[in-house]
């Protein structure tokens, strides 16, 4: 019953979807919700403001040099007296405007305006939709923490063309409008992740490889208590035998490289949280067939070279994420080198821990890590790595707290 009670400002822009709005109106209300229409003129173009006053019961706000609206209610008061500006059908022109902080109409000005969550279900043809300008808009409204719903493929209302472009369906709307409302257990709501996880598998020949004793159970956890907190979450993860977390888009590899080239692929992203244990050098050259042991014959040396360094390269990128986080796994010296670590790899903080093996950290299921940032280090007790997971998570959200 997240909705009962609940204050909705529907802003309805221009498109034939906005036939779907009236019924979205009915859906909301069902739910105890009530909704405040704002239709722009393209709007009214498809469906009568008669017809959307009648099914929101309340009056329609359609002009912003009403003289009477601002009288009664103003923009500015429109923009703040709800609990969600829920914008549907959203047009190409419509976030495009908002994307560049346009203010020339009523729904416009109110979109500037507000401090309120914001979802939109954009619909628009999909060749519109594919438009890279549309896709430049979405990602500067995305970082602007506006969230989406849809839209979905299928095919277009006016014409034959399908493609994506079509407006979510009225109770995908509504179930979109619950999570947003709910979003205060989901501070990461909207926020992308990417996770590393486990050891790589440097290839010597096709049935020997390099690798460590990462078991892959704290960068798994924080995939899975990140997602928890509703970011939506890719987790590379290198060979290990523990299950896929929930939740979480998992791309399995093997290499370094191929962890690197998974990595670039899931930017941009707002958080990264390099957890592999990834190997320092890969052989330079693997056998493309099974090295054999020939009595007498000397025996092989393996010529190493070095591997990309995934975290430095992320934390130098030019797509950095917002929050670029590592750990340190050191046997000595724990806190000097995490720091000098923090500087080399362009991250804002590392969590490091000393993986000496009287500790029995490394595959083992507790973990007690120090938090490193430039200006504070913090030392947690020895905890769980679900719990250390979850207190990460925590601290990551605290970053992406709203002012
Ligand atoms: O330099 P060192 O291996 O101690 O750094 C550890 C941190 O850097 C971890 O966050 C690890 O995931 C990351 N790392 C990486 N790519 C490498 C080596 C380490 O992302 N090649």
């Amino acid at each position: 019953m997240v909705l009962a009670g609940k204050r909705i400002l529907l802003i309805i822009s221009g498109g034939i979807a906005a036939y779907k709005s009236l019924d979205l109106i009915r859906r909301l209300r069902e739910r105890g919700a009530s909704v405040r229409p704002i239709m722009t003129s393209g709007a009214q173009q498809f469906i009568t403001p008669l017809a959307v006053g009648a099914l929101a019961a309340d009056h329609v706000f359609t002009d912003l040099f009403s003289r009477q609206d601002e009288q009664d209610v103003g923009h500015i008061r429109l923009a703040r007296d709800c609990d969600l500006v829920l914008i549907a059908p959203a047009t190409a022109d419509l976030l495009a405007k908002m994307a560049n902080g346009l203010a020339d109409d009523l729904a416009s000005t109110v979109l500037l305006a507000t401090d309120r969550p914001v979802l939109a279900a954009p619909a628009m043809n999909p060749k519109m939709w594919a438009h890279p300008a549309t896709k430049r808009n979405i990602e500067t409204l995305r970082g602007d923490g506006i969230r989406f719903v849809g839209p979905m493929s299928g095919e277009m209302a006016e014409s034959k063309e399908a493609g994506t472009g079509r407006m979510a369906e009225p109770l995908e709307i509504v179930a979109a409008a619950e999570m947003r409302l709910d979003d205060g257990a989901r501070p990461l709501a909207g926020r992308k992740a990417v996770v590393t996880s486990g050891p790589t598998h440097e290839p010597i020949d096709p049935v020997r490889y390099i690798a460590n004793r990462s078991s892959g159970r704290q960068g798994h956890a924080i995939a899975s208590a990140l997602a928890a907190l509703g970011a939506d979450v890719t987790l590379v993860s290198g060979p290990v035998s523990i299950p896929d977390p929930m939740g979480v888009h998992v791309v399995h590899v093997e290499r370094a490289e191929e962890m690197r080239d998974a990595v670039l692929c899931a930017l941009p992203a707002d958080i990264a949280v390099m957890v592999a244990a990834v190997a320092d050098w890969r052989v330079a050259s693997a056998a493309d067939q099974k090295i054999k042991k020939h009595p007498g014959e000397s025996i092989p040396t393996l010529a190493l070279t070095e591997n990309p360094d995934i975290l430095k390269t992320v934390g130098h990128h030019t797509q950095r994420p917002k929050l670029v986080i590592g750990f340190a796994a050191e046997t000595q010296d724990v806190e000097a080198n995490a720091k000098a670590k923090l500087e080399r790899k362009g991250a804002d903080m590392i969590v490091a821990n000393d993986v000496s093996p009287a500790t029995g950290i490394m595959g083992g299921t507790r973990n007690s890590v120090k938090i490193i940032r430039h200006d504070a280090v913090e030392q947690w007790p020895d905890l769980e790595k679900d719990e250390v997971a979850a207190r990460l998570a925590n601290l990551i959200a605290e970053q992406f707290k709203p002012e």
